[in-house]
């Protein structure tokens, strides 16, 4: 992909689909390195299933025979000589503490890097498309932070859903000013 903040989106939509009420989009960068997480709280995958992941040829979609969104995403990163993981328990093994972790990292000075990209934008799609998940996005740097967990939006908004164009037009500049913060 173009830019990884896709990779973000589609690894996020796949979080969305296990019927997680919770995600988080966890993002931490120096002048090296950045790192990429994806925690969900959906039903999970079962260990043999999760152990062939990561080959294109796995996928539970009947329309296309290839599941792209994992494997390019652990590729991209080991092309920058970085390292994937992942981790996943399905719900019928422990009906309380299932879901899902994807997470790799990426060596920004490499030739093969890929530009994070917009991930405001990529948020911002992803709220829009299900504002009853909770979402929670942090970019960490090693001076300082940019936050959103969307449960304390819902607590200002109160009956405004967070879905609501100007809610995520404001979530975009909320986001923006953080970046451009000092
Ligand atoms: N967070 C998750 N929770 C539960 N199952 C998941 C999760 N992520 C992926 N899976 C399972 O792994 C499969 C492969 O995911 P992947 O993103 O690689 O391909 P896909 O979503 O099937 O297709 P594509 O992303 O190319 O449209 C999914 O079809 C789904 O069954
Ligand atoms: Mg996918």
């Amino acid at each position: 992909m173009k830019e990884l903040s896709l990779n973000i989106l589609d690894i996020a939509k796949n979080s969305v689909k296990a019927g997680a009420t919770e995600i988080s989009i966890l993002l931490r960068e120096d002048d090296e390195t950045l790192s990429i997480e994806i925690r969900d709280n959906g039903c999970g995958m079962k260990p043999d299933f999760l152990a062939s992941v990561t080959d294109p040829f796995t996928t539970t979609r009947t329309t296309r025979k290839v599941g792209m969104g994992i494997p390019l995403f652990k590729m991209e990163s080991e092309m920058t000589g970085g390292v994937f993981h992942i981790e996943s328990t399905h719900e019928e093994d422990d009906p309380v503490h299932h879901g899902t972790v994807i997470g790799a990292s990426f060596m920004k000075k490499h030739l093969d890097f890929i530009p994070l990209g917009d991930v405001i934008s990529s948020v911002t799609v992803l709220i829009q498309g299900d504002d009853q998940i909770r979402w929670i996005f942090r970019h960490t740097f090693p001076d300082k932070e940019v936050a959103l967990d969307t449960e304390e939006l819902k607590a200002v908004l109160g009956d405004v859903p967070l879905s609501t164009p100007e809610v995520i037009s404001w979530i975009g500049d909320y986001l923006r000013e953080q970046y451009a913060g000092e």
